[in-house]
């Protein structure tokens, strides 16, 4: 049995805290880097903030860092602090005309709906959403539902990697590969995945992929990376025009005044803010690794699929696929239809479970999250409560 990790961890020890999904959730030895990152920069803030001094060569080490992670070349990502602002450089950067179709599935995250949205109000293009058949048991489903979606008008297919609401993994490669052969822009939102499920974004060869390093990686929060295909990376428009920008910038191969290449100059140089969440990721991935998180994440996977069966015998619902589509560590759940913000309060007031409950197409979904610090008794936990709470909430509903 592995060692009890949940004294490595920061959370309330009064609270069974099963979101590990939604912000992650930051291991003290990280938390302690990230701080250690914060006092040097506060100690000679003109020292540490210059791009021309060290600043420059420690964002180079979390790329380094991560693209070792995520198969990728250091020189084709950039350090941000976020995936949405990834995607929103990704998305903002297309050259979109009225009538372009955007193909996207039915599971996307809603504050990327509304990216798109915002950038078809502009542009006049249109989204398509495409229904995926569930229970998500193979491939083929998944794909051919997207395929069948394409038109002539298709300029860009949008797709999660690991869903939020629904928590699938996407069998995401042959649908990428399609685009590819077929002139699609593939922009992919892999919010969930580094650290979480194996990447190897060279072989995957999607032209946008944003991934979040503060949910699965457990680095501190604010800490991500947008990776875009070489080709691709002159034509990016940076929401924010800063001293990273040259004139050049558009052209291909153009060089950046702080020694990297345009694309990393002009995103990672952006005025003003706090590098120390980027700076500590390397400390995250070293901790994964000191801890052997491969077969601590073996564990989780194993612990959220009991529950899940165990939530689905109390239930008699179904999940929403198989084993091999659910993201190992973060199970959705239907559960019996009921109010969830009323389940979501009851869960936290009466047995303090921090646990998401939502509503998602017809369903009501409690998504569990096992990291680490979680056992099996926060499970019994969560099941119990269920089985009191379910009954009465969907008898008042
Ligand atoms: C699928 C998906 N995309 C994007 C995001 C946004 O992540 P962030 O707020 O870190 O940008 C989330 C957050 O949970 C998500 O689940």
């Amino acid at each position: 049995m592995r060692e009890n990790l949940s004294s490595l961890f920061l959370l309330d020890p009064d609270v069974t805290f099963l979101n590990h999904g939604s912000y992650g959730a930051c291991p003290r030895p990280v938390f302690e880097d990230y701080q250690r990152w914060q006092m040097k920069l506060e100690r000679q803030p003109v020292a540490f903030l210059d791009p021309s001094r060290g600043l420059t060569g420690w964002m180079r080490d979390g790329r380094v860092a991560v693209a070792t992670e995520v198969g990728a070349s250091p020189d084709d990502l950039v350090g941000l602090t976020n995936a949405t602002t990834g995607l929103n450089i990704a998305i903002q950067s297309l050259d979109l005309r009225p009538g372009d179709e955007i193909l996207t599935t039915d599971h996307e995250y809603a504050a990327l709906e509304k990216t798109w949205a915002y950038v078809c109000r502009r542009s006049g293009a249109v989204v398509k959403y495409v229904s995926i058949p569930l229970p998500l048991t193979t491939e083929a489903q998944f794909t051919d539902a997207l395929l069948a979606g394409i038109t002539d008008r298709t300029r860009v297919l949008f797709l999660s990697h690991i869903t939020s609401a629904t928590a699938l993994v996407f069998p995401i490669e042959r649908a990428v590969a399609e685009a590819r052969a077929r002139g699609i822009i593939s922009v992919i939102d892999g919010a969930h995945t580094p650290g979480h499920i194996p990447l190897n974004l060279d072989a995957l060869g999607a032209d946008y992929y944003a991934g979040n390093c503060h949910k699965w990686m457990m680095a501190p929060k604010g800490a991500a990376f947008l990776h875009v295909r070489r080709e691709l990376q002159a034509s990016l428009n940076p929401l924010v025009i800063s001293h990273g920008w040259t004139e050049d910038a558009n052209k291909p191969g153009a060089q950046g005044p702080f020694g990297n290449s345009g694309f990393v100059d002009e995103l990672e140089v952006q005025g003003t803010r706090d590098p120390s969440a980027w700076l500590a990721v390397p400390a995250a991935i070293a901790f994964a690794h000191q801890h052997d998180w491969k077969s601590v994440a073996r564990d989780c996977r194993a612990l959220a699929q009991d529950t899940a069966t165990r939530v689905s015998a109390l239930t008699g619902l179904p999940g929403f696929c198989s084993p091999e589509f659910c993201a190992p560590q973060m199970v959705s759940m239907p559960v019996t239809n009921c109010d969830p913000l009323l389940l979501k309060q009851r869960l936290l007031d009466e047995f303090a479970i921090e646990i998401p409950c939502f509503k998602w197409q017809q369903h009501t979904i409690v998504r569990v999250s096992a990291q680490g610090y979680n056992t099996q008794r926060d499970m019994d936990h969560l099941v119990a409560a269920l089985t009191v709470l379910l009954p009465q909430l969907s008898a008042e509903g």
